[in-house]
């Protein structure tokens, strides 16, 4: 029997970094969101370990156990034979690796019918909430988790194909004691939605534009489209833009892919 298992792509649409603990993790708050592209996986019952991976993104994705699928089956207990169908880039902010474990994960509780019994996060900070795959309130290092309910969001993501390796990122942050979020609006109130959010703020934003300033021309493009909103995931590279409405969301993807051909351009919904 084999599993088929979706790993969306993860989007922090706010990631305020408001600490930093003893052993160096920082505290964050993070309204995280995921949208309707992402890798494919199908996970079987094997007598050894195998990984194989096709797909836009398959080159360089490791087979062994450097690759977290690898060691999300490894914390499982069990010895899986899985397969990677990889269309989101690598080190790019939108939970490539920590989504793929979290969906081995799943899958290999359907497969064997019983839960993980070991502690997701020991995986790393974002495959816990990747585990839910729908919107929520992260805050610690990623371990606490509340559910939440935003409507749908169109929006665009752009990666401008440059790897933005994540401890760096931390290591350029001038200040970790960073103002926290505020309540976030009712899901009704379409408007206040785009006031908090523009209220809110990427602390990565500016120590991932300093390592790779081709993100700062990334955001300009995305701001030169009209958007509500346009800011950077995670540890970037990846941008995002969300517009009012879809025709608007779908014309700017068209734009993006004619002026930069070479970035990386998916419209999406988020929810
Ligand atoms: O947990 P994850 O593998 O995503 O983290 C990668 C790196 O990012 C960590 O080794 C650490 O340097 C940094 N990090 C951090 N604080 C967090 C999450 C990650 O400093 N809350």
């Amino acid at each position: 029997m084999a599993i088929e298992v979706f790993a969306p792509a993860k989007i922090n649409l706010t990631l305020h970094v408001t600490g930093q603990r003893p052993d160096g993790y920082h505290l964050l708050e993070s309204l995280v969101v995921f949208a309707d592209i992402g890798d494919q996986l199908r996970v079987s019952k094997s007598d050894e370990m195998q990984i194989t991976v096709d797909g836009p993104f398959a080159q360089g994705v490791p087979t062994d156990q450097r690759n977290l699928c690898w060691r999300a089956a490894e914390l499982f207990g069990e010895t899986v034979s899985i397969h990677l169908t990889k269309n989101l880039p690598h080190a790019a902010g939108i939970g490539g690796g920590s989504s793929d474990a979290a969906a081995v994960l799943n899958a290999m509780e359907q497969l064997f019918e019983w839960p993980c019994s070991a502690s997701a996060l020991s995986l790393g900070a974002d495959v816990p909430v990747c585990q839910r795959g729908r919107a929520t309130l992260m805050s610690g290092i990623g371990e606490t988790l509340s559910e939440t309910d935003i409507r749908p969001l169109d929006a665009v993501l752009v990666n401008p194909r440059v790897d933005v390796p994540t401890p760096q990122v931390f290591k350029g942050l001038t200040t970790k004691n960073n103002p926290a979020m505020t309540p976030m609006p009712a899901p009704d109130q379409n408007h206040a939605l785009w006031h908090w959010l523009a209220d809110q703020r990427n602390d990565l934003q500016a120590p991932a534009v300093a390592a790779q300033p081709i993100i700062a021309e990334v955001l300009a493009t995305l701001a030169s489209l009209n958007p509500q909103i346009a800011r950077m995931s995670g540890s970037g590279a990846t941008c995002f833009a969300l517009f009012e409405t879809r025709t608007q969301r779908d014309a700017a993807a068209q734009t993006l892919k004619q002026r930069n051909p070479e970035w990386w351009v998916e419209p999406t919904t988020l929810t």
